[in-house]
């Protein structure tokens, strides 16, 4: 936890939540994965749109495979470990009227965030990932043209680091942030 000082004190799940990638391979129930899933509904959206939906393939099932293939290689070498492997998609259009909802990537992330932090409280790993192929995802999951293919999340069970290949064994550790005052400004820009 080197890299996670706080200038003020905060919650702790939130400066501890980190996005580990060693995972034992085993698999996870239902009764394990959906209190994750149960924590995204409660995301605040605009207008309450919930335009967030989460596909996903669990580990020795028929969609597995489809879920996997997606992925970078170097995505697949670690993510071969996980339980569960999810396509985070959101709607554009509002439910209510179809017209453009401006935030439908943003309240989707919030819906993410919500289920980061959930498994992470339960001892899960819980890794976000861009490394895949968009366009096939959207195709081969059958994902409506209204919605948008936002990111993948790698679940599993945390393992020790010497699980992951050598390569990666010394990545695995919190990353640092940006100091408070670069990413805050009082008035305009
Ligand atoms: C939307 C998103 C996409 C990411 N894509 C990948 C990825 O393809 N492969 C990977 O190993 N990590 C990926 N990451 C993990 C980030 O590198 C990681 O979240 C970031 O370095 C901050 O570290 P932390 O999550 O441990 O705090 C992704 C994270 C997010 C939120």
């Amino acid at each position: 936890m080197e890299n996670r000082k706080v200038n003020y004190p905060i919650n702790p799940i939130i400066k501890n939540r980190w996005s580990p990638r060693s995972m034992t391979g085993e698999e996870m129930s239902d009764e394990e994965l959906m209190p994750l899933f149960e924590a995204a509904r409660f995301a605040p959206s605009s207008y309450n749109g919930q335009p967030w939906k989460f596909l996903y393939a669990k580990k020795n099932t028929s969609s597995w495979d489809t879920f996997f293939d997606l992925m970078i290689d170097f995505n697949k070498s670690w993510t071969k470990n996980a339980a569960a492997l999810v396509v985070v998609v959101s709607r554009t259009l509002f439910e209510h009227n179809n017209k453009p909802e401006r935030t439908h990537s943003f309240d989707t992330g919030a819906a993410w965030m919500s289920l980061a932090l959930e498994g992470t409280s339960r001892g899960y790993v819980v890794h976000g990932m861009e490394g895949f192929d968009y366009d096939k995802a959207k195709k081969v999951l059958h994902i409506p043209d209204d919605y948008n293919v936002e990111a993948m999340i790698a679940i599993g069970k945390l393992a020790p680091k010497e699980k992951l290949p050598k390569e990666l064994q010394e990545r695995e550790i919190p990353s640092p942030r940006k100091p408070l005052s670069e990413i805050i400004s009082e008035g305009s820009f």
